[in-house]
């Protein structure tokens, strides 16, 4: 048996969403980006729950959380139009961040079928994912079949740091 579960999220999730967020980044990016930039996210929880709130009302977005057997948030992905002008691709996994003590289990490849299931459903031939060219998951993305598109650079905070993006073109290249 599958030790969690994938559905749509509700509105009553956004705040463990968030705080899911927010840990993850801490474990993931802990030696790539300044602490204070996870301090400062957490500063901004408020607003950060606010916009994830506001973000639910939307029909062209989506999000998926991935709960533990007691229904706990341990995990979520986003989908959604792709973000800025690519005539290669029409959807975008904007993020999939899950607790590091649940990952290895399978609900990071179940995240992205779902998302990419939504996107489908909604008319999408394509997905595109930003990755930090430091971060290990890019393998986690040619793992499940997806091939280098292209890179740039992207601030955070005071530091410049280097991204690839990966992509599933058509959708049926998902693996
Ligand atoms: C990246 C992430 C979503 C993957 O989810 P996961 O549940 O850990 O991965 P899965 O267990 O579904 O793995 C699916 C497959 O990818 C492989 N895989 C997972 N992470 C990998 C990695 N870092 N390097 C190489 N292969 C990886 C698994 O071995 C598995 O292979 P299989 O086909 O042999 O079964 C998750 O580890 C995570 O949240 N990481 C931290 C946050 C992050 O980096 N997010 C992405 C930001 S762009």
């Amino acid at each position: 048996m599958t030790p969690y579960g994938i559905r749509d999220a509700q509105m009553a999730d956004m705040e463990t969403v968030a705080r899911v967020h927010i840990a993850s980044w801490r474990t993931t990016y802990g030696g790539l980006i300044e602490p204070s930039w996870f301090d400062q996210m957490e500063r901004h929880l408020d607003d950060r729950v606010a916009a994830r709130r506001q973000r639910l009302h939307r029909t062209d977005v989506h999000t998926l959380v991935m709960t533990s057997p007691g229904g706990f948030v341990v995990g979520f992905a986003d989908v959604g139009p792709v973000d800025g002008e690519d005539p290669r691709f029409d959807g975008e996994l904007y993020a999939i961040y899950l607790l590091r003590g649940w990952q290895g289990l399978g609900g990071g490849r179940a995240l992205v079928q779902a998302g990419a299931a939504w996107l489908a459903q909604h008319g999408y031939q394509s997905m595109k994912v930003w990755v930090l060219r430091d971060n290990p998951s890019r393998s986690f993305y040619q793992r499940l079949g997806a091939d280098f598109v292209e890179h740039r650079t992207i601030t955070i905070g005071t530091q410049t740091l280097d991204e690839e993006a990966y992509g599933w073109r058509p959708l049926e290249t998902l693996r």
